[in-house]
């Protein structure tokens, strides 16, 4: 499965679980072992915890979940660099408890995700990926005045349900849409920052009864699982859009296309599935949801600063480079403070 790689065998090894970009992969060989993997590759449970038994560190994507089974034999495992914001495929605390840190990818993906989030909503609410399916198959035999008829963005209300870095981004763009922007959040805002943004706090429900277009922008975590069920659907009105640009398990995808299919709701974007890459197919059956493969951080620009951010990340975790010791986006910063509190009691004992 690796190729071969040439490199003193004394460093610290690190797995590289997916090919990324080769020329910033590279700066990981200036200080480890590096075992890539040649081609995508779905990677069982099993040849996950085979990859990490001997390494240091490694550097993965969403594709990899990895939790207490895939670390159990991995006794040099020190660090986890994510390429990705979200870190759901991660078991946090398994890997907390074993002292191995885990980094992710904020803020450098933000932009062009918002871009992505408002380009999906675009294309959901004027329907333009089934207007080109409509053209193609030859249907368009006659201009009509009631063809394809969509829901407006500019002066409908938007809701954003997860008010982080990259829901501030869709509260942006909307203001250039002259869109009343409601939005829910574990927490409210700063009111410097809705200002900002536009928008105003509002309860999930009101978020749901209200918006003409509801993105959902939030973490996932099992507390959300299926946030967006039968109940939360029916709230909305039958001629809004819902956007999923978050993770698919936040939705219940049935109780979706149920209410796609019988027009209780107008039209849904789904960057994000519950079991992807595989979608179901009572969302393939239907016209009025675009579907797209998860692809809203896929700027070549953006996914080079992902895969440059956690290269930083799993260099400085594992103690190398200029930031050694202090990875630039830790998502569990108590191991490297308790790693920290252990390297000076070791120094000061003399050891
Ligand atoms: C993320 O970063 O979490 C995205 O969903 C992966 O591109």
């Amino acid at each position: 499965m690796f190729p071969a790689v040439s490199m003193a065998e004394s460093r610290p090894r690190v797995w590289v679980s997916q090919p990324l970009f080769d020329d910033i992969v590279g700066r990981l060989a200036a200080h480890f072992d590096v075992r890539s993997t040649g081609e995508v590759t779905e990677h069982s449970p099993q040849a996950i915890a085979d990859a990490l038994r001997e390494c240091a560190g490694a550097l993965i994507t969403l594709n990899e979940r990895i939790g207490a089974r895939e670390i159990a034999a991995a006794a040099s495992l020190r660090a986890i660099a994510n390429v990705g914001v979200g870190y759901n495929n991660l078991d946090v605390a398994a890997l907390t408890q074993a002292g191995i840190v885990a980094t992710n990818t904020p803020d450098v993906l933000t932009e062009t995700t918002a871009d992505f989030g408002f380009a999906l909503l675009m294309a959901t609410a004027r329907r333009v990926t089934e207007a080109e399916r409509w053209l193609r198959e030859g249907q368009w035999q006659q201009w009509s005045f009631s063809t394809l008829l969509g829901a407006d963005l500019h002066g409908s209300t938007l809701g954003i349900v997860g008010m982080g870095r990259i829901g501030q981004g869709i509260a942006r763009r909307a203001r250039g849409f002259d869109m009343r922007v409601l939005y829910h959040n574990r927490s409210r805002l700063p009111d410097a920052v809705e200002q900002e943004c536009g928008a105003r706090y509002a309860g999930f429900d009101e978020v749901f009864a209200q918006a003409d277009h509801v993105v959902l922008v939030l973490p996932y975590s099992p507390q959300v699982h299926h946030l967006v069920d039968a109940a939360a659907l029916a709230k909305m009105k039958p001629t809004a859009t819902l956007v999923n640009i978050a993770r698919g398990g936040i939705v219940d995808e049935i109780a979706l296309a149920d209410a796609l299919a019988n027009g209780r709701l107008a039209a849904a974007g789904l960057d994000v599935y519950e079991g992807e890459p595989a979608v179901r197919p009572e969302l393939l059956a239907l016209r009025n949801v675009v579907l797209t493969p998860h692809i809203a951080s896929a700027s070549l620009a953006t996914r080079r600063a992902m895969v440059s951010l956690a290269v930083d990340n799993l260099i400085a975790a594992l103690g190398e480079g200029p930031d050694a010791g202090n990875p630039p986006t830790p998502v569990n910063p108590d191991v490297l403070a308790a790693a920290t509190i252990k390297t000076i009691t070791a120094k000061r004992q003399g050891a």
